[in-house]
């Protein structure tokens, strides 16, 4: 919202800014007593607002969100950068002209929105009935929760905004039902980015009666459930209940059920983290934490973990796919039917047929119909199998028979879809089978691409003439200078080569075997068409913003660094908005693999002590060269085993630096790839405090335990959901000085080193201190492991040592800043 601040905005931002520093010079209350409330005398229009909460936490005023000519009254945060509404009271009836508009108290005490000066007619209310005789006030608090409150005395609350959600439920809220009214509060998300108006997608307290929240499309199709509360979570998120390890700014959470009601609350233990948990316009919930030195809110949580998850996301006859941005797409025949609000990211109401079915009814009746098929699919929801179909040429009969069939698909056994069918997922990209599904066009589609085929076919040959005699003619310049040079072309830029997409195809055979899919985009197998086919690892990379210039000034930057413990990039491709990167090979693959071994994987071995001692200490040196050593210093920001490659002679290289600067600011990327290891993440991401070389240290730190132990710290089970921590383990053991204990028990005992094992645990604790500035450099780790300098053995961190004595937080208030005092 910020970026698209109007002149008004920007005005009333300075006219706000100099009445704070008014105030602030004259040091009087003489306005502040009254910046947080609304009176009979005092309403807030576009002029004489925002009222803004005790502490400066939130603000209550008219806002526009991005890309909309519509104002809303709503609650924001105060003092972030990124406009960020958490709450809006006309979300469906919004005003144009804000000029004219007032939120007041009206004559019976309500508090009401008004279109303009003369109107008596509300556009919203906060609608109490027997207000009595009394005055009232509005005052926004600072937990953001605006209230109607009696004006004499402000605890007797009358209407809180906490009690009618929007899409955000802040700490302090309570999201359920009330037993007595029977009424439940659920969460709506935004219609699309810029309309608040109430969307499809909510989180809802089952209004069944059990103690499970629904996730739903259209408050019927339930998509998500967190299942019931035992007590400590939900059967659903087992995570919750590692949440005492991580993370430690936001909790406890509470379920209550009570002769009032029943619901759900958390708190912030650290009143300056920012957190909320919302319902998004693309369906997912999510919890997200204001990360202050990136700018943006980071989500650390979110259901359905898949966003291709969500119900119907992408409306009718419309696709999913991973790797398209936006990722729902009209198929074939088919156009968005609300374009605007495509745009807007709100893809509900899918799409429609370009050209009428002609067999039922259209202008040309009676002309059959026909199917494109479209292969690696993941099938759309609700198909109707028929029985009496045994191959797939009567399962496409059987669906033109039927006027309704839009689609059909035989895997086997006969499958049809009536009317508009959704959560159709394209699944090529990620290079799983799926099915194929055949969908119904009319008859006259196929005609016209025919005759545009064959128009396309007359220009193909004629290019194919002209591209014939080029590449003769190319190919002769290279065979003159160079004899084993295939038809390649290389543009030197600095040490990198410069691929075209095509040269990326061939040396990849169009991508036919894949290493893995890292954080930023799947790892290819390939090799260079030189002497000795050099093999190479071709990363492609997932959406990245950035335009050509920056990104060939960024690779060319990484291309510069050069270090036997870093992975080097031998050149990289940017065509169009395609952009891949051409790596080493690696053959011993990731540590991971070597480290987690579990006996299933082909030429994995054991790495012995001595090996993994060597492997330590090296990507250390490497960390140390990106921090210190290069023109730029380069924080890895997502340092894990999966990002540390071994050669040959067991070598480790770092791989994946630079890449974050890379994909531009987007951390919530980078976040969502952690998601999974959230057991490597500094704190310090969580507290919005800027991001050092230190966060690197933090999570060398934490695979330093990995490498000893050959367990991961944070495990995921089967549903990917559950993390089990292994830290409290680890700290204990430091604490109580029992190594052995500690050290991968497929090592014999004879092998390990006790004293290196010591060293290497002593360092991984210093460097998970949860003071930044208490952890080492990564030169000074360097200096130890090399046997240089002796560590003595640090505290334990603060959050390890409330696992390990077990202790509780016991005084913890409830609503504490609910009422104003
Ligand atoms: C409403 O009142 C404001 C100030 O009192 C004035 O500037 C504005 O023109 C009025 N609007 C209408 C529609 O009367
Ligand atoms: C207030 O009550 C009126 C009439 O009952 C209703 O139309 C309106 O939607 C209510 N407004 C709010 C904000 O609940
Ligand atoms: C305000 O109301 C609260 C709750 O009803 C009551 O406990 C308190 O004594 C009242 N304060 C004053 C000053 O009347
Ligand atoms: C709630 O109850 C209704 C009627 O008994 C039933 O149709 C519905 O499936 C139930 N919902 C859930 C989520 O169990
Ligand atoms: C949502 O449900 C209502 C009634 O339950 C229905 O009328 C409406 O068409 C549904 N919306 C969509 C987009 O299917
Ligand atoms: C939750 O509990 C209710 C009964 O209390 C039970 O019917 C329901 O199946 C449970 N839900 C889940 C997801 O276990
Ligand atoms: C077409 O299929 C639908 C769904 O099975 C069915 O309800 C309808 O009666 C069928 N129409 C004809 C003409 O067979
Ligand atoms: C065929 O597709 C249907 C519908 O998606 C699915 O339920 C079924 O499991 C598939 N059968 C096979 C053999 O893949």
């Amino acid at each position: 919202m910020a970026s698209s601040m109007t002149p008004l905005s920007h005005a009333f931002a300075s006219v706000l800014f100099v009445v704070i520093g008014l105030v602030a010079l004259r040091g009087a209350p003489l306005r502040a007593a009254a910046a947080d409330t609304l009176s009979v005398d005092q309403p807030l229009s576009l002029s004489h607002g925002p009222l803004v909460s005790k502490r400066g936490k939130f603000a209550l005023g008219f806002f526009q969100p991005d890309n909309s000519g519509h104002w809303y009254i709503g609650i924001w945060y105060n003092k972030i950068s990124k406009q960020t509404p958490v709450w809006v009271a006309n979300r469906d009836s919004p005003v144009s002209s804000p000029e004219s508009s007032r939120l007041a108290i009206s004559s019976d005490g309500n508090m009401v929105l008004v279109a303009d000066n003369n109107s008596r007619s509300a556009i919203w209310s906060t609608n109490v009935t027997n207000i009595g005789s009394g005055q009232t006030v509005g005052v926004i608090l600072d937990t953001g929760n605006l209230v109607l409150a009696d004006a004499s005395n402000t605890s007797v609350m009358l209407w809180q905004s906490f009690d009618h959600l929007g899409d955000t439920w802040l700490p302090g809220g309570k999201l359920g039902r009330g037993k007595l009214t029977g009424g439940s509060t659920r969460l709506v998300a935004w219609k699309s980015y810029s309309d608040p108006a109430p969307g499809l997608f909510s989180i809802v307290l089952d209004p069944n009666g059990t103690s499970q929240y629904l996730v739903m499309w259209n408050s019927t199709r339930q998509y998500w459930t967190s299942g019931n509360w035992t007590g400590s979570s939900f059967t659903g998120v087992p995570e919750m209940t590692s949440a005492d390890a991580y993370p430690t700014s936001m909790y406890p959470f509470d379920y209550v059920d009570g002769a009032d009601g029943s619901y759900f609350t958390y708190t912030i233990t650290d009143d300056s983290v920012l957190t909320r948990f919302q319902v998004d316009v693309m369906g997912q919930i999510k919890v997200m934490t204001w990360v202050e030195s990136a700018g943006e809110w980071m989500p650390f949580w979110s259901q359905p973990k898949a966003q291709c998850d969500v119900y119907s996301l992408c409306g009718p006859f419309s696709v999913w796919a991973d790797n398209s941005l936006p990722s729902c797409r009209c198929l074939r025949g088919f156009r968005e039917r609300r374009p605007q609000a495509w745009l807007e990211g709100d893809h509900t109401a899918g799409c429609s047929r370009d050209t009428a079915l002609q067999q039922c009814g259209g202008a040309q009746k009676g002309k059959k119909d026909g199917f494109y098929a479209m292969p690696d699919v993941k099938l759309p929801s609700d198909g109707e199998g028929v029985l009496a179909a045994g191959n797939a040429d009567e399962c496409g009969l059987a669906c033109l028979g039927n006027c309704s069939c839009t689609a059909y698909s035989y895997n086997g056994s006969c499958w049809l879809w009536y009317g508009g069918f959704i959560n159709l997922q394209d699944m090529s990209s990620i290079g799983a089978g799926g099915g194929t599904i055949l969908i119904r066009l009319a008859a006259s589609e196929f005609s016209t691409t025919g005759s545009k085929k064959k128009l396309i076919i007359g220009v193909a040959a004629a290019a194919a003439v002209v591209a014939a005699v080029t590449v003769i003619v190319l190919v002769s310049v290279f065979v003159l200078r160079s004899t084993r040079v295939k038809a390649l072309r290389r543009v030197e830029a600095g040490s990198l080569t410069a691929f075209t997409y095509r040269d990326v195809q061939s040396l990849t055979k169009r991508f036919s075997e894949k290493l893995g899919g890292g954080g930023f985009g799947s790892v290819f197998k390939g090799s260079l068409p030189d002497a000795t086919a050099t093999p190479v690892a071709v990363k492609k990379l997932e959406s990245v913003r950035q335009g050509e210039k920056q990104f060939r000034a960024e690779v060319s930057t990484i291309g510069t660094i050069q270090h036997v413990n870093l992975i080097r990039l031998l050149g990289f491709c940017s065509e169009g908005t395609r952009r891949l990167l051409v790596y080493e090979h690696m053959p011993n693959g990731s540590l991971d693999k070597h480290l987690f071994w579990s006996g299933s994987s082909h030429g994995v071995v054991v790495l012995g002590w001595e090996a993994r001692y060597q492997i330590a200490l090296g990507i250390a040196r490497g960390l140390d060269y990106l921090h210190e050593k290069c023109r730029d210093c380069i924080i890895h920001c997502d340092i894990k085993p999966e990002n540390i490659l071994l050669d040959k002679a067991l070598v480790a290289k770092v791989a994946d630096f630079g890449l974050t600067k890379l994909m531009g600011r987007d951390f919530s990327r980078v976040l969502t790839t952690m998601r999974g290891t959230v057991g490597y993440l500094a704190p310090e991401w969580l507290t919005g405090t800027a991001i050092t070389t230190k966060a690197d240290v933090y999570s060398y730190g934490m695979m330093l335990f990995e490498i000893v132990s050959g367990r991961r710290n944070a495990r995921r089970r089967q549903d990917s959901s559950a993390v089990d921590f292994f830290r409290p383990l680890a700290a204990r053991m430091l604490a109580e000085g029992e190594l052995e204990g500690l050290v991968d028990i497929r090592l014999g005992s004879d092998d390990v080193d006790l004293a290196e094992v010591e060293r290497v645990c002593k360092v991984a604790c210093w460097c998970i201190q949860d003071d930044e500035s208490a952890r080492p450099s990564m030169a000074s780790v360097v200096q130890v492991l090399e046997g240089l300098v002796e560590v003595s053995l640090q505290p334990v961190p603060r959050s390890l040592e409330v696992l390990i004595t077990n202790q509780t937080n016991n005084n913890v208030e409830f609503f504490s800043g609910l009422s104003p005092e």
